[in-house]
């Protein structure tokens, strides 16, 4: 059932994003956080939670001293304003990340997301409470607040959970070190002219490009979540397209290119002597 519906909404979202095809993915890459270099996502979440927090905080205030506290409603109907702000950016930038998802991930997250989801509309309602109440002290707002509050401490859980546990959008290639030394891999002729080829360099997996004697190496680990690489495309002799979700890695120094990866992939510097080839993380 929850397999069957999330697999009618990434195909929905992805259909949103332009995400699809086989060309280029603005959107998914603005959204991920690839012009950054960084996932997007968790540094709006801040946003989001600081703001919730803050506002239960001061309705708390509000509750326990309301002679001393005139200033707190008003306080908390401005940071709830600043956290919905928070929770729309992380509304799209979940989603988006969550599209790409697969397996209990996938589950997690769209649990995590369907609750963010509710929230965000929770703390729209205590906002309108708040600004329609001529007093500016809303008690229905207040009790929103709390619930929200609660809520997103859940939620941000299962956050936790989606990246420490499950291995959500971190770098797939944080743990490979590659050689320090040069490793020989083959001959220039073991790689035909413009095709991505496998090879092992200190046990980690590496694609190798030969393009007319020009030869480039990149991790075949993909940075978002380890697709092969080499089972990609090579595009324009300048990038290479993961299999998975379509992000590009330029050739020369793994720069992503396109998204929704966020981290270039690690490059291997090559040597090429008496027609034997050679490679050593860069
Ligand atoms: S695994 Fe997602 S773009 Fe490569």
């Amino acid at each position: 059932m929850l397999d069957r519906f999330s697999d009618g909404l990434q195909s929905v979202i992805n259909t949103l994003l332009g995400a699809r095809g086989k060309g280029r993915h603005p959107i998914k890459s603005l959204l991920a956080g690839s012009w950054l270099g960084h996932p997007l996502h968790p540094l709006i979440t801040d946003i989001a939670i600081g703001g919730v927090t803050l506002a239960a905080i001061c309705d708390a205030i509000w509750l326990i001293f309301p002679q001393a506290a005139v200033w707190a409603p008003r306080a908390a109907e401005v940071t709830l304003i600043v956290g919905v702000l928070g929770m729309l950016g992380s509304f799209f930038t979940g989603w988006s990340d969550w599209s790409d998802t697969y397996g209990k991930e996938r589950t997690t997250g769209v649990i995590h997301g369907l609750l963010n989801s509710f929230t965000l509309v929770l703390v729209i309602i205590a906002i309108v409470f708040s600004l329609l109440d001529p007093t500016g002290k809303s008690m229905a707002a207040a009790v929103l607040t709390f619930i929200s509050f609660a809520l997103l401490s859940y939620t941000s859980y299962l956050g936790g959970d989606l990246v420490f546990k499950d291995g959500t959008n971190v770098n797939h290639t944080a743990w490979e070190h590659g050689s320090d030394t040069f490793e020989r891999v083959g001959s220039l002729s073991d790689f035909p002219d413009g095709q991505l080829k496998r090879v092992e360099v200190d046990g980690v997996p590496v694609v190798v490009v030969n393009l007319g004697g020009k030869v480039y190496a990149l991790a075949a680990t993909c940075t978002h979540a380890g697709g092969p690489l080499d089972e990609g495309t090579l595009e324009s002799g300048v990038c290479v397209r993961c299999p998975w979700h379509g992000s590009r890695f330029r050739l020369r120094d793994g720069k992503v290119v396109d998204g929704p990866a966020t981290v270039a992939e690690p490059v291997y510097d090559v040597q090429i002597s008496d027609g034997v080839v050679s490679l050593k993380r860069r």
